[in-house]
């Protein structure tokens, strides 16, 4: 997949519109979650056209539900083409699970099973949103609270299966890699050795907490040694072409987040991904 390098990015929220403006500089792109602009009052709109007149913006989109069996709801579909189409990105993202199943949202992203059967599922679905988007589509892992049974194969396997018969890039989100691995006992490594890291185009990282033995992807700390250095291997692996922090809760001053953003830059600096 031949897309541009674009950097190190932050997902926009609103709370630190103003400083973000100030910090220009240490921020190469913007990831916007999609939802917040289908159905876009002309505040929202007039805050896209000012975000896309600053920054490059790649939309993150949350509930498409790509596992749904019952296929994907098209006006959804629609709404959400004609966003991609507004901005033209080189890439969007989405994430391997379901978040409506039967008529209902659940409001979370939920796994899949690891069967065959999920993987046609979503395949069918993405060649299915093919129809409306032409831009490249890049898939994300999740975090899960349980192990669904009847897996048969492994997360990795099962992930790895569905971007290259979908021929998706991934959007590797490390820190829900590394949340998974510790509630579940699972290794990176051999998780990282099953993947095709050659279809990594994206990054995410952020810090979660810790509640009652198990770490919650909350989106609210910062990202903590243990994440960098899963970025770290990533990035001198695999071709990344921009990483992004997604920081949602207990947001401190963007001056903290800036100075996470200069340090995913000096890893990519380092081996030669960006400048
Ligand atoms: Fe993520």
């Amino acid at each position: 997949m031949s897309l541009p390098t674009l950097g190190v990015g932050i997902g926009f929220r609103e709370p630190f519109r103003s400083e973000l403006f100030l910090h220009q500089q240490q921020v190469h792109f913007l990831e916007i979650v999609a939802e917040h602009y289908l159905d876009a009052t002309i505040q929202k709109e007039q805050e896209l056209e000012l975000l896309a007149a600053h920054f490059p913006l790649i939309p993150h989109a949350i509930n498409l539900s790509l596992g749904s069996a019952e296929g994907v709801d098209t006006d959804y579909l629609s709404k959400l083409a004609r966003l991609v189409k507004q901005l033209n990105p080189p890439w969007w993202s989405e994430h391997i699970c379901f978040t409506k199943a039967g008529g209902i949202d659940i409001g979370h992203l939920s796994p899949l099973p690891y069967t065959w059967e999920a993987i046609d599922v979503v395949c069918r679905n993405i060649a299915q949103v093919r129809r409306y988007i032409d831009v490249p589509l890049i898939l994300e892992n999740i975090t899960y609270m349980l192990q669904l049974p009847g897996a048969e194969m492994t997360e990795a396997q099962f992930l790895t299966e569905i971007v290259e018969r979908s021929d998706c890039g991934l959007l590797l989100d490390v820190t829900n890699l590394y949340i998974n691995s510790v509630n579940h006992d699972n290794d990176v490594c051999s998780f990282l050795e099953q993947l095709p890291l050659e279809r990594v185009v994206q990054l995410h990282f952020v810090g979660g907490h810790w509640h009652d033995g198990v770490l919650i992807d909350s989106h609210s700390h910062s990202t903590p040694l243990e994440i960098w250095k899963l970025m770290d291997e990533v990035v001198s692996r695999a071709p990344v072409k921009g990483v992004v922090l997604e920081r949602d809760e207990n947001l401190p001053a963007f001056s903290q987040l800036a100075a996470e953003l200069e340090h995913a830059r000096e890893i990519g600096r380092q081996y030669h991904r960006w400048n």
